[in-house]
Parts: C-alpha cells; sequence; structure tokens
C-alpha cells in the first residue's frame, strides 16, 4: 500500500484517505495508491459504503502539473476515474479546500458527492493551456447541461459549495469544517438507507435536453474574441460537445485526442510555465524563509492623482486604513472622488455592493499635512516624477514617521537609492512600483535599494500577497526591469514608424502576438505627454535623443485618450482607437523634414526589432543582477504589460524562438541600425556559446 493513500474501515464504510502534501495532487504515487485502495475497499466484505477523502488543506487540486511533458507512467488518471466508476459498491467523496481539475474528475467518477460550504470545484485546465483530460468533459455536461459544462471548462473559474448543489455537481453540502466527519455521516446514510451506485456516465436527460443546440456555436463565436490566439479553450467546446453527439466511450476518446493536441501544444508549455514561475517569483533569492515581517496596520500615500488613488484602493480592499496626502484640498477631493465614482462603477457592475462601497470609502480618509502619518507603518509616495520633490518629501517623512515605519515610493523612473539617502533611515526604504491602473493591474515591482533592511524586503513580499498583487523583487536602475525594456521597445516602434511602417500596423504585430493593445495605443492611454517630458529631461540632460514624430503630437495638444487624438483619435465614450489621416500626414511632413525616404517594413522585422530588442534588454537586466531569474522578468510582463500568458513571458518566449536565432539578429541589426540598444548583451553570446537557454540560468 502506497504511503500516500490508506484504506482503513470505520464501521461498515471503507476509508480511502489521501495524504499528499500541499494539494494531494494526482501524482504517479497517489493514482497508483488510489487504485490499491480501491481494490482492498472492494474485497473488504465488512465495507458496505467506500469514501474518498484528503488530509491537509484540501481535496485534490488536479493533476500533478510537474509531471506534464513527461511520458506519463501507468495508471492514467481516466483509468483510475473509471475503476472507481465502475467500482460496485456506492464511493462518497468529501471535498473541501479545492477539489479542481482532474481532482473535480475523480469525484465525478464517485457515485455521491458531498462538500463543505467552504469549498470550491473547477476545472481550470484551461488556463494552463489544456481541457479536463480524465472526463470531465463528458460528466460534467451529463450534471449541469451544456450551457454551464461550457461556462465552467472554457472559463476555468470555480464555482462555491452552494452553487455547484443547485448545478448538480455535489449532491449534499455542509456546514463545519471536520471533512471526514461529515463524509463518514454522509456514507452511513448511503450504506443505511441501502442507495445503490450512480454512475454519471449513465446520465442522459441533460443531454438529451441540449442535443443540437446552438449553445456550441454561440460559445466558438464569443470565443473568438475573448480568447483570441488561444488554442485550447477551442477544444474544450469540441471536447463537450463530443458529450452530446457521441456515446460515453466514444466521447471519451475524442476527449483524449484533443487533451492530447493540448498538451502538444506550445501554449501549454508557456502556461505552466507561468504556473510555476508566479509562485516561484515569492521565493526571494538571498532572503530566508523564516525572515521576520512588520505588521502592517494603517497606510498613509502621498499624491491623491491617477496613481496615489488607485494604490489607496488597494488597501482599503483588504481591510487595511489608509490615509491620503495632497497639496491642497482641492486636488484631495477630487482624488476621493474619483475614488468613490470607481467604486460606485464596480458596485453597479454588480461585483461589490453598496454597503462595501461604504465600507471601503470609511477606510480612506485624507489630510494635507504629514502629522497625520506619524502613527502610520507604512507610507508610499506618489507625487510628480521629481527628484527633488521625492527627496524634500522623503527627508520630512523621515521627521513626520515614527521609527520602523517604511518609507516607500512609487516612481516609475527614478533611482531609490537616491531617495532613500534624503532619509536617515535608508534601511527602511524600499520602491513600491504598481501598474496603472494600479487597483486592478497585478503586478507589484517591489525594488530594493543598496541598503534596505531584508525585514523591510520581506514585509514588501508578504504586502504583496496580501494586497492581492503578484510582488516581483528587482534591483534599482533606470525603469527597473519592465519600464526599462518598455521604453526600449517603444524607441524601436517610434523608429519603425519613421522609417516607413505606419502606428497602426506595428500596433497590430503586437496584438496578434497576443498583447491586449499595442505599444502606440499604450501610449495614448497613458498620455503621450509622459514619454515627451521624459524626452525632454533626456535631451536637456544633454543625451542624444532622437526627434520624433511623437514630439509633434505632443506639442499638437494630441495627449492620447485624454484629449480624445494622440496617435490615434477616439470617439466621446470610446476607447477603441481609430487611425487618424491627420497623424498620418504629421507623420510624412516629419520624414520630409528628416530626410528619410519611407521604405517597406515587414511585419517580421516589425516583432524582430520590437521584440528581440526586449529579449537582449532582459539579458542585460539579468547580468546585471536586477532580476534575479528571467522567470522574474517573465511575471513582470504578464502581470504588468499583458504579455499573453500562453507564451511564458518575453524570456521564456525567446528560449522557444532559440537563442541562437535571436543573437544573429541583434548582431545584423548591430550592424545596420547600431545604437546601445543593439549591443548584443554578454550574457546572451555566453548563453549561445554554452548551448544553453535562460530557462538553464
Ligand atoms: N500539481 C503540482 N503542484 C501543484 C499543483 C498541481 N496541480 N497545484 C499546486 N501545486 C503546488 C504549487 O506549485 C505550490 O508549490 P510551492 O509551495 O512549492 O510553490 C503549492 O502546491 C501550493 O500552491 P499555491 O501556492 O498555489 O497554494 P494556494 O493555497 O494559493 O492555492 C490551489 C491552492 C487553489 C490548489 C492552487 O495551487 C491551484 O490553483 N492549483 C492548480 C490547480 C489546477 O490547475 N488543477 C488542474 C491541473 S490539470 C489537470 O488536472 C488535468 C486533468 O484534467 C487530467
Ligand atoms: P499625478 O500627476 O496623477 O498625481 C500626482 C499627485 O501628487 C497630484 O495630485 C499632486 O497634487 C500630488 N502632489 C504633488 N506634490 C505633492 C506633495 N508635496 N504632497 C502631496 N501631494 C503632492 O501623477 P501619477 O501619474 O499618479 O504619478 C505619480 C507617481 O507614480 C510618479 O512618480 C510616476 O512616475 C509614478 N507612476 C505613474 C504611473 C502612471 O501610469 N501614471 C505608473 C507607475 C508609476
Amino acid at each position: 500500500m502506497s504511503e500516500v493513500v490508506t484504506y482503513n474501515r470505520e464501521g461498515s464504510i471503507g476509508v480511502i484517505t489521501v495524504n499528499y502534501p500541499p494539494v494531494n495532487a494526482l501524482s504517479h504515487a497517489v493514482r497508483s495508491g488510489l487504485v490499491a485502495a480501491l481494490e482492498q475497499g472492494q474485497k473488504d466484505a465488512d465495507a458496505k459504503v467506500l469514501l474518498l477523502v484528503c488530509e491537509g488543506r484540501t481535496f485534490i487540486a488536479g493533476a500533478d502539473i510537474s509531471e506534464f511533458g513527461k511520458p506519463m507512467q501507468d495508471p492514467g488518471l481516466p483509468s483510475v476515474v473509471d475503476q472507481y466508476e465502475n467500482c460496485d459498491k456506492p464511493i462518497v467523496a468529501a471535498i473541501h479546500g479545492t477539489a479542481l481539475g482532474g481532482g473535480l474528475e475523480t469525484a465525478l467518477g464517485c457515485h455521491y458527492r458531498v462538500a463543505l460550504s467552504s469549498a470550491k470545484v473547477g476545472l481550470p485546465e484551461v488556463k494552463l493551456g489544456l481541457l479536463p483530460g480524465a472526463g470531465g468533459t463528458q460528466r460534467l455536461p451529463r450534471l449541469t447541461g451544456a450551457q454551464k459544462a461550457l461556462e465552467m471548462i472554457t472559463s476555468g473559474e470555480f464555482v462555491g459549495a452552494k452553487d455547484a448543489l443547485a448545478l448538480g455537481i455535489v449532491d449534499a453540502v455542509e456546514d463545519g469544517n471536520d471533512i471526514k466527519a461529515v463524509g463518514l455521516a454522509y456514507a452511513q446514510n448511503i450504506a443505511d438507507e441501502g442507495k445503490p451506485v450512480r454512475r454519471v456516465r449513465d446520465l442522459t436527460d441533460k443531454l438529451e435536453a441540449d442535443k443540437g443546440s446552438e449553445v456550441f456555436e454561440q460559445f466558438r463565436a464569443g470565443l473568438k474574441k475573448k480568447a483570441r490566439g488561444q488554442f485550447s479553450p477551442f477544444k474544450c467546446v469540441d471536447a463537450v460537445e463530443a458529450a452530446f453527439s457521441l456515446p460515453f466511450e466514444d466521447g471519451m476518446k475524442r476527449e483524449r485526442e484533443l487533451f492530447m493536441e493540448c498538451m502538444e501544444s506550445p501554449q501549454r508549455a508557456g502556461l505552466i510555465h507561468a504556473f510555476f514561475a508566479e509562485r516561484e517569483v515569492s521565493k526571494v533569492k538571498g532572503l530566508p524563509k523564516e525572515t521576520p515581517v512588520r505588521d502592517i496596520h494603517k497606510v498613509g500615500v502621498i499624491g491623491a492623482g491617477t496613481m496615489g488613488g488607485g494604490i489607496a484602493m488597494n488597501f482599503a480592499n483588504a481591510g487595511i486604513p489608509v490615509t491620503i496626502a495632497e497639496v491642497k484640498q482641492e486636488a484631495l477631493d477630487k482624488g476621493l472622488a474619483v475614488i468613490r465614482r470607481n467604486y460606485e462603477n464596480t458596485a453597479k457592475k454588480g461585483r461589490i455592493t453598496q454597503a462595501q462601497v461604504e465600507e471601503r470609502m470609511s477606510l480612506i480618509s485624507g489630510t494635507l499635512t504629514y502629522d497625520d502619518f506619524s502613527d502610520v507603518d507604512l507610507v508610499i509616495e506618489a507625487v510628480f516624477e521629481s527628484m527633488d520633490l521625492k527627496r524634500k518629501i522623503f527627508g520630512q517623512l523621515d521627521d513626520a514617521c515614527k521609527p520602523g515605519a517604511i518609507l516607500a515610493s512609487n516612481t516609475s523612473t527614478l533611482s531609490i537609492d537616491d531617495i532613500a539617502a534624503a532619509t536617515k533611515r535608508p534601511q527602511d526604504v524600499i520602491g513600491l512600483h504598481f501598474f496603472s491602473p494600479a487597483n486592478v493591474m497585478k503586478l507589484l515591482e517591489i525594488v530594493r535599494c543598496e541598503k534596505t533592511s531584508d525585514e523591510v524586503k520581506a514585509t514588501a513580499m508578504a504586502l504583496a500577497k496580501k494586497i492581492r498583487k503578484v510582488g516581483v523583487m528587482v534591483g534599482n536602475c533606470y525603469g527597473f526591469v519592465g519600464n526599462r525594456m518598455l521604453h526600449k521597445r517603444g524607441a524601436e516602434a517610434m523608429a519603425l514608424v519613421n522609417e516607413g511602417a505606419s502606428p497602426q500596423q506595428v500596433d497590430k504585430v503586437l496584438t496578434d502576438l497576443g498583447f491586449p493593445m499595442g505599444q502606440f495605443a499604450m501610449s495614448d492611454l497613458a498620455g503621450i505627454d509622459i514619454g515627451y517630458s521624459i524626452r525632454q529631461e533626456r535631451r536637456k540632460a544633454g543625451e542624444d535623443v532622437p526627434a520624433s514624430w511623437m514630439d509633434k503630437l505632443a506639442e499638437q495638444g494630441r495627449l492620447g485618450q485624454k484629449t480624445q487624438a494622440g496617435v490615434y483619435r477616439y470617439e466621446e465614450g470610446n476607447r477603441k482607437p481609430i487611425p487618424d489621416p491627420e497623424v498620418d500626414r504629421v507623420i510624412a511632413e516629419f520624414r520630409q523634414e528628416q530626410g528619410i525616404k519611407s521604405r517597406e517594413i515587414t511585419d517580421q522585422e516589425i516583432l524582430e526589432r520590437c521584440m528581440y530588442v526586449m529579449v537582449n534588454e532582459g539579458a542585460k537586466i539579468l547580468e546585471e543582477g536586477i532580476a534575479d531569474r528571467s522567470l522574474d522578468i517573465d511575471i513582470t510582463w504578464i502581470y504588468g504589460y499583458g504579455f499573453p500568458a500562453y507564451r511564458g513571458g518575453p524570456m521564456f518566449w525567446a528560449d522557444q524562438i532559440g537563442l541562437d536565432n535571436i543573437l544573429g539578429t541583434v548582431e545584423q541589426f548591430y550592424d545596420d541600425l547600431g545604437g546601445e540598444q543593439w549591443k548584443p548583451a554578454g550574457l546572451l553570446q555566453e548563453l549561445v556559446s554554452e548551448g544553453r537557454r535562460f530557462g538553464d540560468l
């Protein structure tokens, strides 16, 4: 008997217990153990009913993802589930925590399901580029009908126990937290009432009702928009449809074929890399797990502008009181009104209640003086991007805040070390770089200064989790990880238009790659004046920043979405970018002034110049130790800039393209175009010469 799955009998109930921390994933040992325990239960004449239950924090949370991509060892999960379903003694699955993927599929192979009211169930395989491959696409629709099964399987969203009961996925829901006691009581009831085995595969009424329904075509049409560029959501629809058009056994075969197609897709590899990378970023190199963290009970934010307001909302959402400081009452009132409006809009969409709006607003207060920061545990500064102003504010905060309070800046480009030097507590200073809109975007770049203490670093990482962000620890340099790479891409995109591409051609290449918006649509969203003032500052500082057609747009007051005109034009109340002949005229005029003869630019050149410049910069970032691992860069881009998770992030993507290919092209661009950005990174050269990849570092 395997140690991870045990069998014992309690009265007339044969109990099969899985104990494979942390989440009882269906590793080879668990699958074999499940089969062995079932055999024991079947042979045990005194066991009238069998109960499947799990130890620890959750029911089985799915297949063991770390086994994907390797040869699958018998018994495969579909066969394990079949053996449970074919058992001639009734089997009850008792669900606590989350029954996900293969876990829910195993439960669907059991004859009855009872869940704690706190439990959740779901088939999240699509989020890993897969589809449920152990009968989920065939059994779930037999319980819920087509619509709900398609919703759950194509979205991967979880369903709470009470909803699962209403949908027929579970048969009973009980309060409390002792899952074994709940399971035993339910199983005893089945035994006492002499209830028979009840196999989901044999249920047909929901299938009959939805046979030939248009719902499948409707889902495909909807996914064309929602899941653009993705592979597995469409395969999920095909698999569910098979449940309605084929007998069970044939439907299972079809599911397997489609599952294997997904398994072999590069998107599966990208999404699984992203899954593990997201968990790995929380383990910071050189930061011991047991590092103490400081309590954050009360927070101060400076600046109630675009970022300050969004930052404050994160804390209110997490139940942490937050005080926002502004210079003028008018700016404060305006900032607080914007926050309220954001909450009201969320309530209108039904995502929070009006009571929650009031509760969150009551956690946010305003002030015009830092005296109100004497008892805060953390202050995040989000004022204009000016070093002088930030240094002045940090000096004042040093006096106003209690010892041990953490002082953080949301600067997107300035040196955190220089800001920290304005205080007498550089060990308590750190960068907390949020992404706009700060209450929505999941990334938090946590910028360590030279002197930041381990305790402050660990506190920042823990805080990210608390406010439901993905925290990535990075080093201090211009633009840190995300914006440093973005600015290189931006300059290249601008140059491509100088040379002959149109902004919409550049943007289309990026959206075809899977970005939610292109470089220029993004500039319009952020405001063209931001890039313009950065370029002007750099010119003033004596840097050689080439002239640009975008400078002309900024000078004409075309600042982006906020003026309904930027690189694109916008219609009232609509964020859709519309190409504008006026911009084409500005570009043409600029080329003429500069004596540039416009040339045809291929989509492939756009892709290589926009993406390889980022990869080359990413390699420099790794070389300099600004990011510890390539996966830190991948997660920064997935959560900060919408890099398609199914491509695994820019560095994983580069590994798939082949670093030798990339280096060859980078060298070519360096010869043809010149510029520091195309100087091949030493690390890239080293990896290619050793036949290694970023993922091997
Ligand atoms: N396989 C292997 N390891 C897994 C895993 C899985 N299915 N699910 C979680 N883990 C690991 C994580 O990597 C992490 O490891 P670490 O501590 O070494 O970093 C650890 O378990 C804990 O995970 P979390 O940090 O995510 O813990 P949470 O409590 O926040 O979340 C969870 C728990 C909700 C179960 C979440 O981990 C999750 O969503 N897991 C994935 C579930 C899933 O996608 N299942 C479907 C798998 S595909 C499948 O079943 C195919 C089948 O149809 C054939
Ligand atoms: P913003 O201009 O919208 O807001 C700045 C606010 O700070 C204004 O309301 C202003 O009144 C206030 N302010 C100025 N001096 C102050 C002082 N001494 N005390 C209190 N309040 C003061 O600017 P935004 O866009 O919110 O940017 C703030 C910071 O966040 C900048 O450092 C920027 O680089 C950074 N950032 C901006 C992002 C964006 O997309 N806008 C993204 C990430 C970081």
